[in-house]
């Protein structure tokens, strides 16, 4: 009996599934975010691909995975090489570019073009193709900023498939797996503000998310051209091979993120970059330990990967250097990509670095507080490990995120263009160092976030597992998606409604008025006089 017992078991431990992911190579959360899903299920057993469309030649190296081995990259042909697009070159004006309808065309082209180039060089890849087919996949995931991948995996005849956003909410997607919109009190993407929205902000959150609608469905409609063109006119449109999909995999958590609706394929499992166990395992080497002990007070200043430091304008860091020098107690750290900075002579609390080791920093409890831009990666690693900041988004999803963790009430937000403003600016960065009630609050996050009941790389691997083995789930497909308007949001019924209450009260009328017409009734005025 136990001996059956320990076979069973061992059969089960053993169960390993082939499992594709798909991470274009254009930006570095979306890869990392792809990557940490790929490494989770490596680690626990199964056989993980990691296929890479070099979209951007400069990001082919920073694949993100550490233990998954089967990379794979689809390498620019000579088309796509001659007319290829480098990411860099569109974000240094993302620091000056206000998020407004009128500059989404130009925040979304180059992204078109590249998404567009990249499909195309991906479909024209036999090679990959055929070397693809031979692997035998269970179960297939992609990041829905391009459907490319969606065709690819019809053609290999992969059923299982899973959606995993990197960002907290792509709002254009829900349309199209059925999921509900409240554009009232759910902020979009891009939206610029929070969730407590007057009528003109509720308007504008409404229209940036159409609009990002219609950019995404324009490149996905694109999209589909080509990979029909390549892989056959038989593969499904994108609106057919999107809400198939069995799971959607959010880079959004529960206790972080602004409440919403969801059906159930969506599961939130933001936080699953932030390894704790390994982050507090970390060790500062002795260059830092010393920087740290400089002072009573650090704070680290950084605006992420994307966008550059050394291309904010001039002025804004000239402000935050007169900040930084009113603030003689703290050492500030500050992110900064060229041994250009002339402009901070003679101001010694600052440290200029190329690369700051910035989950060792921010898990030290010497670093006081965070300057940051508010990347979902920054966001979630610094709600992780309990410290307050400063927020200054630049562009995308950073007004959102940084909404979402003012919220919490231990991080404060300024506006990128009040960076030229000495008083908001120091109004912030001294609160923030100063005032402990940020410290509680960011603390209190960080226990919820570290004990809630359900890890977000356990949720992975189970549903992961659960659809390879059980999988695909049509019937989780929920009718509403193909419902139209009316009918969806009871207008019909209220008509129905409507028109029978004034059908009855116009009936009522006319009864009325044929009883009043053939009972005449004589009201009688009396007067005080007749009394
Ligand atoms: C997973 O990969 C290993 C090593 O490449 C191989 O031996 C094994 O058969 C694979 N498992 C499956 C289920 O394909
Ligand atoms: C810096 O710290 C010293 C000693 O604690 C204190 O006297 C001084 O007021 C502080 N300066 C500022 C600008 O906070
Ligand atoms: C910047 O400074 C470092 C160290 O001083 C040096 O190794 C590097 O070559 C410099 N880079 C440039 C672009 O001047």
């Amino acid at each position: 009996m136990i001996r059956k017992l320990c076979f069973l078991l061992l059969i089960v431990q053993t169960l390993s599934f082939n499992v594709l992911v798909l991470s274009p190579a254009f930006g570095a959360s979306h890869m990392n975010f792809m990557a940490h899903l790929a490494d989770t299920l490596t680690e626990v057993g199964h056989n993980v691909t990691f296929l890479i469309p070099v979209a951007d030649e400069a990001r082919k190296d920073q694949l993100g995975v550490k233990i998954t081995k089967d990379v794979v990259l689809v390498e620019q042909d000579e088309i796509m090489s001659r007319q290829s697009l480098v990411v860099d070159d569109h974000m240094d004006s993302m620091w000056t570019l206000d998020t407004h309808e009128p500059n989404f065309e130009e925040m979304f082209s180059w992204f078109h073009k590249l998404m567009e180039l990249s499909c195309a060089n991906f479909m024209r890849n036999t090679e990959v193709l055929s070397l693809m087919k031979t692997k035998n996949f269970d179960v297939a995931i992609l990041e829905p900023l391009s459907v490319c991948g969606l065709g690819f995996f019809k053609k290999l005849g992969i059923e299982k498939t899973i959606l995993a956003s990197s960002c907290s909410l792509y709002d254009f997607l829900l349309p199209d797996i059925g999921e509900p919109e409240e554009h009232s009190y759910v902020p979009s993407l891009s939206s610029q503000t929070g969730d407590q929205m007057n009528l003109y902000e509720r308007y504008k959150n409404y229209k940036f998310s159409k609009e990002w609608k219609t950019q995404m469905d324009k490149l996905f409609d694109q999209e589909t051209a080509i990979y029909r063109k390549y892989l056959g006119k038989d593969i499904p449109d994108w609106r057919e091979l999107l809400p198939s999909a069995s799971l959607f995999f959010t880079n959004s958590n529960p206790y972080l993120d602004f409440p919403r609706p969801v059906i159930q394929k969506t599961i939130p499992i933001g936080g699953i970059s932030v390894n704790m166990k390994k982050i507090k395992s970390q060790k500062l080497d002795s260059d830092w330990d010393e920087i740290l002990n400089r002072r009573d007070h650090n704070m680290l200043v950084s605006f992420g990967s994307m966008v550059k430091s050394a291309q904010m304008p001039i002025e804004w860091k000239n402000n935050i250097l007169k900040v930084i020098e009113s603030e003689p107690n703290v050492t500030f750290i500050w992110k900064y990509e060229t041994n250009d900075t002339e402009f901070a002579k003679g101001i010694d609390n600052v440290i200029f670095s190329k690369w700051v080791p910035q989950t060792a920093l921010l898990n030290d409890d010497r670093l006081t507080a965070f300057l940051t831009h508010g990347g979902l990666g920054s966001t979630n690693e610094l709600a992780h490990c309990g410290k307050p900041a400063v927020m200054v988004p630049i562009f995308g999803d950073q007004v959102r995120n940084a909404n979402m963790l003012a919220r919490h009430k231990g991080s404060i937000f300024v506006w990128k263009n009040d960076l030229a403003d000495f008083d908001i600016l120091k109004q912030a960065v001294h609160s923030i160092l100063y005032d402990p009630k940020y410290k509680k609050n960011a603390m209190h996050l960080a226990d919820i976030l570290e004990n809630q009941p359900h890890q977000p790389k356990d949720l992975v691997v189970k549903h992961t597992e659960f659809l390879a083995q059980y999988g695909p789930f049509p019937k989780m497909d929920p009718v509403g998606r193909s419902l139209g308007f009316i009918a969806r949001n009871f207008i019909d019924i209220y008509a129905a409604a409507i028109i029978t209450y004034l059908t009855l009260g116009y009936s009522f009328y006319i009864v009325l008025r044929f009883l009043a017409s053939k009972f005449p009734v004589r009201l009688v005025r009396k007067n005080k006089k007749d009394l």
